[in-house]
């Protein structure tokens, strides 16, 4: 698929990384954010002539999502990927677990994702899809261990809120709107235990992107396969 644009939203490293580089590599032009020095990143564009440009955001800060969309001015996009994510406190643990934590983690993965959405949605395309990155740890129907339960929460509030957002404001105009899980992935977040390389996740993700594009809200993991909610 050529002539297609997309933004990626959190892509210094890992997964949203990757995305940028699998989709360039397929002839998207790519806008990638960061929100800091993101020196992969850099090179990555560098090398890409022309196929990646860069931009700055932090999902949490208003201020910085309303420059973006300013840095954006005159743009208009495919797919926009709310990629950012974080996994919250290291104890995952409910009962030691602090508002300031708790509000962080839902911050980050379960507001800031569709709150940003909302402002790009007047940027998408007809026909476009919005992405938010979702996992298999925000199913309900799926969860049968106590364990990550406070990453569970922010994810599974993500997809909650984003079923609402579809309903409003996605729908009606006939856009996409998927939750996707990536695998569980090598990255920083994975750790170097995971069993899926980011290249076969970025690969199954972008294949997915280019393929499901019918106007509903999906729940798909990187190899295509509906989850349940
Ligand atoms: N890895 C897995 O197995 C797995 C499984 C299921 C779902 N996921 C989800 O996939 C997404 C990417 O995960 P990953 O494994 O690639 O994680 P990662 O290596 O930890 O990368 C996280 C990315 O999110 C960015 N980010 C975090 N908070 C942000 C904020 N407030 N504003 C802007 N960017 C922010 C980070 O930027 P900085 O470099 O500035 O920190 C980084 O680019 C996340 O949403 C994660 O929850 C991952």
């Amino acid at each position: 698929m050529t002539g297609k644009t997309a933004i990626i939203i959190g892509a210094s490293r890992g997964i949203g990384l990757a995305l940028a580089g699998e989709l360039a590599g397929r002839g998207w032009q790519v806008t990638a954010t960061a929100r800091g020095d993101a020196p992969e990143l850099a090179s990555l564009a560098a090398a890409s002539n022309g196929g990646i440009t860069l931009a700055t955001v932090d999902i949490d800060d208003v201020a910085s999502c309303v420059a973006l969309d300013t840095a954006l001015t005159g743009k208009a996009f495919d797919l926009v990927f709310v990629n950012a994510g974080t996994y919250g406190p290291a104890h995952q643990s409910v009962d030691t677990v602090t508002a300031a934590e708790m509000g962080a983690l839902m911050m980050t993965n379960a507001i800031a994702p569709i709150r940003l959405a909302k402002r790009l949605l007047p940027r998408v395309k007809p026909g476009g899809t919005i992405a938010l990155m979702s996992s298999i740890l925000g199913s309900v129907a799926l969860n049968d261990m106590g364990t990550t339960a406070l990453y569970r929460a922010s994810k599974a509030g993500l997809n909650i809120i984003a079923r609402g957002f579809f309903v409003e404001q996605i729908k009606p105009l006939g856009l996409t709107l998927l939750n996707l899980h990536p695998g569980w992935v090598k990255t920083d977040m994975g750790g170097p235990q995971a069993p899926v390389e980011i290249a076969d996740s970025v690969r199954g993700l972008a294949d997915v992107l280019e393929a499901l594009r019918d106007g509903g809200h999906h729940y798909r993991d990187y190899q295509g396969n509906a989850l349940p909610w």
